[in-house]
């Protein structure tokens, strides 16, 4: 697995990790299963949310006893990220993931509390040790321009933003900001979350051929595609261990190129929307 810093504060984090989102949905012991496998197999970096149901206790299982292994990643719900409420928030994430310590602590999209209030809260939660770095999700370069205005430059680890092969719009701005400021991208929904390209399709053909090239599955191919620049990072989920070793695997596939280029030819970053899309 390839280990890239983090944005600017220098932490070394692996550069597939796994997301969290739904996998309190399905077969629990298949779930913990499926993020012990993918920790095995380097994949340390892992992201949850307060939003997301029984995650974090499932996270909790599945990182009992490694916690040292892991850098971990949480989210407080706009609606609580105020002065006081963004540290109640981490605080009831820190019990239910059974930790002392979160390694960035994410604002999940832009609300309504002042940017300056979920700083001053992020800033204590950093200064009392109960996060390591903070970070925010969902946010356009107005809103990264705000934020560096109202923190600092050097504060924001990370933006998180929808990023998969039929959606590349942070290539227009999104990724170029961040590469020019040392904050790292995170890329969710790699997969496109439920519509990965079907392998009849055209684009789906060019994936399949130069995964056959590599002995690889076309979903590490787009794992590979995606993070082919040093700041981005992305985290799939996968309820299954069979899932996680496929995903982990594309950590060691390196991508030509030739290979890059018909990638970029078969799934076209489109012209700059208005505004930044999410899920
Ligand atoms: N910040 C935000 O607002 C935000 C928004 C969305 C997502 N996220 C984060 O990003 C993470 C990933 O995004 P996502 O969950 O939306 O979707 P995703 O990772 O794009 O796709 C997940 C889907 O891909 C399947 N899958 C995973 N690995 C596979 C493999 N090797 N072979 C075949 N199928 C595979 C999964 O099936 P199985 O479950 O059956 O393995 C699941 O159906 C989330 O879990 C969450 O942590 C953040």
């Amino acid at each position: 697995m390839r280990h890239q810093p983090f944005g600017s504060r220098g932490h070394e984090v692996s550069v597939i990790g796994q997301g969290t989102w739904y996998i309190d949905r399905g077969d629990r012991k298949s779930a913990v299963a499926a993020l012990r496998r993918g920790i095995d197999l380097g994949m340390t970096h892992i992201d949850t949310a307060e939003m997301y149901g029984d995650a974090e206790p499932l996270v909790a299982e599945a990182i009992a006893g490694r916690r040292d292994e892991i850098f971990l990643v949480s989210k407080v719900l706009p609606g609580n990220a105020s002065r006081r409420g963004a540290i109640a928030a981490c605080e009831r994430s820190l019990a239910r993931l059974k930790t002392d310590r979160l390694d960035c602590y994410l604002l999940h999209w832009r609300g309504a509390y002042p940017l300056a209030e979920t700083v001053a809260a992020f800033e204590q939660l950093v200064s009392v040790g109960k996060i390591r770095g903070w970070g925010v999700s969902d946010f356009d370069v107005d809103d990264l321009d705000e934020m560096l205005a109202v923190a600092g430059q050097g504060r924001i680890a990370c933006n998180q933003v929808l990023y998969h092969l039929r959606e590349r719009a942070i290539e227009h701005a999104v990724l170029p900001w961040c590469e020019q400021h040392g904050v790292a991208v995170v890329a969710y929904s790699p997969f496109g979350h439920h519509d990965f390209p079907q392998p009849g399709s055209k684009a789906g053909k060019v994936l399949q051929t130069i995964a056959e090239a590599h002995g690889a599955s076309p979903r590490q191919v787009a794992l590979a595609f995606l993070t082919r620049a040093p700041a981005v990072f992305a985290i799939p989920k996968a309820s299954t261990p069979e899932h996680a070793a496929d995903n982990a695997a594309s950590g060691k596939l390196a991508l030509g190129r030739d290979e890059i280029a018909a990638l970029d030819d078969a799934f076209p970053r489109g012209p700059r929307p208005r505004s930044l899309p999410m899920l």
